[in-house]
């Protein structure tokens, strides 16, 4: 099979850089984001067709404003700079770039003053979405202005003989009217790239690879009875029979009933012969009197590999851990030396003990959510399955603020049912992204009949997303909402508040912790 085309998208620290990365996906390339470290010799060395240089929050010319090795500009390679990154590569080119007050933000429009490749099929003016305050105000060398914004600020610039351009608005925000069609001619005008990311060659690519990296040997297939890992023990289990040891291990902090649902489903109609273990007593014996969040997860991530470690033993031949890690749970979970920060050490990325025994196989590390469920498709896993809503796994204990107890789990997994079942039955759960109830540590006075009570506080948490990177709460209708809090104080005993989390993210997270 031809060797697929890649986008590496360097990544300067924008809120945008994900969006980037999907955009280029969606028009079927395959794109990677990268850190500004990168060299020209990785660039050839890992067949980069084109680059994307992503926004930021720096100014260039501050101190620790990040930088790339500007050799990345001779090596005849398509460069769009997108905001700061037009503003490093105007730089680099002898332009001036400084900051004023005439910040732009928000929707604006932008003029033509050239024909390009770029814009081809978009004439006169068009709506972009700028959000930047620093303005390239003298011509980089060998480039035109090819559009202007209101303020008359240079809105694209394009080198005159070289495959370089940039644009000082976002095309990757979907206020960009024509964003789109910009950077399908970016890819397949000026870049001539393949549209070559599909479903059917990652899963023709996959299998070969993991069959060639495991060779004979016996692989651990951790299902936690989520999406990710379902389609991942599909796929594996299609790659290597028998080699594939599937288990699902129940640590005490899962949802009532639901995993086994899937797990169900996995063995009857997918022929994974899956093994059960309860392991839910050791994880609450080490999480006791725990209430830190990242400690939490490193606990649970520790107990994870011992378990998958012991099991192991049982086997011979058996190195290898498989998961269903995700791209935005590597991102977020990535090093400082990145530009973005790290928010959560995600349980299965940064909870791992560095000396573990089992080497990880993460076939699906650089997918994004909606790529997996495309695969799971393919497999003819049926949408009940592949639209659950993802569920973290640490589980209820990120769910649970405070310290983790058999009473305040069952508390909470109480009212998660109710809060869930009548999501499916008012047909609110597959309008959203991610629903789940959360116990926090704080007691309230209320009534019930003639009786004082002060019992528990319940939160619901409810959000609309595409990939879980960023998130807008669901305005769900008032009557649901009304519903699900009178059953939850009526039928669980415990709890006598429910409120509803109307904070978006950024600047909350999805999960409380
Ligand atoms: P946050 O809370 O970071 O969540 O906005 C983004 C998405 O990731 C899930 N999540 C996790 N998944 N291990 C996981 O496997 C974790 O430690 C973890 N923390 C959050 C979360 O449910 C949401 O879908």
């Amino acid at each position: 099979m031809s060797r697929a085309d890649k986008v590496w998208i360097i990544d300067f620290g924008s809120q945008y850089t994900q969006l980037i990365a999907r955009r280029v996906r969606e028009l079927s390339v395959y794109s990677e984001i990268v850190l500004p470290t990168i060299k020209p010799a990785d660039v050839r060395k890992n067949n980069v067709s084109a680059i994307i240089l992503s926004g930021g929050p720096s100014s260039v010319y501050e101190d620790k404003a990040p930088n790339i090795d500007t050799g990345i500009f001779e090596m005849d390679l398509p460069v769009l700079g997108i905001c700061y990154g037009l503003q490093l590569m105007s730089r680099h080119f002898g332009a001036r770039v400084h900051t004023d007050n005439r910040r732009e933000y928000g929707r604006s429009a932008i003029t033509f003053q050239k024909d390009s490749i770029l814009f081809k099929g978009i004439s006169g003016s068009t709506t972009v979405w700028m959000s930047h305050g620093d303005h390239v105000d003298s011509l980089p060398e060998g480039f035109d202005i090819a559009a202007v914004s209101e303020n008359n600020a240079p809105a694209a610039l394009i080198h005159r003989e070289k495959a370089l351009m940039g644009l000082q608005f976002h095309p990757e925000v979907a206020h960009t009217v024509e964003g789109t069609k910009i950077l399908k001619n970016f890819l397949f005008g000026v870049g001539k790239l393949n549209r070559d990311w599909t479903s059917e060659r990652f899963i023709d690519q996959t299998i070969s690879k993991v069959r060639e990296q495991v060779g004979g040997g016996k692989v651990l297939m951790a299902l936690s009875g989520g999406v990710d890992s379902s389609v991942m023990g599909v796929l594996l289990y299609r790659a290597l029979g028998k080699q594939c040891i599937p288990v699902f291990i129940n640590n005490g902090l899962l949802r009532k009933n639901e995993q086994f649902e899937v797990v169900r489903f996995l063995k009857k109609e997918m022929g994974l012969p899956i093994r059960m273990y309860n392991y839910s007593s050791l994880f609450l014996n080490a999480l006791k009197g725990v209430t830190n969040p990242e400690r939490k997860r490193k606990i649970i991530g520790h107990q994870f590999i011992r378990a998958f470690e012991e099991i192991a033993r049982k086997y011979t031949d058996l190195k290898y851990l498989a998961q269903g890690t995700l791209y935005p749970d590597v991102i977020e979970s990535r090093s400082v030396n990145g530009p973005s920060q790290v928010i959560k050490s995600h349980h299965n990325v940064g909870g791992l003990p560095k000396r573990m025994k089992l080497d990880l196989i993460e076939p699906f590390n650089r997918l994004f959510k909606d790529e997996v469920r495309k695969i799971g498709k393919e497999f003819g896993i049926p949408p009940v399955i592949l639209n659950r809503h993802p569920f973290p796994g640490p589980g209820l204990a990120v769910r649970i603020i405070g310290e983790i107890t058999p009473y305040r789990l069952a508390l909470l997994r109480k009212a998660d049912t109710v809060f869930i079942d009548e999501l499916k039955s008012s047909g609110e759960y597959d309008r959203v992204w991610q629903s789940f109830a959360v116990l926090i540590p704080v007691k309230t006075v209320g009534v019930m009949g003639d009786q004082r009570t002060y019992e528990n506080v319940i939160a619901l948490r409810s959000v609309n997303s595409s990939d879980g990177m960023t998130a807008d709460w669901s305005p769900l209708p008032y009557q649901v909402l009304s519903r699900i809090a009178s059953r939850i104080v009526n039928e669980v005993r415990g709890i006598n508040r429910v409120v509803y989390d109307i904070t978006s993210k950024p600047p909350g997270t999805i999960e409380w912790e």
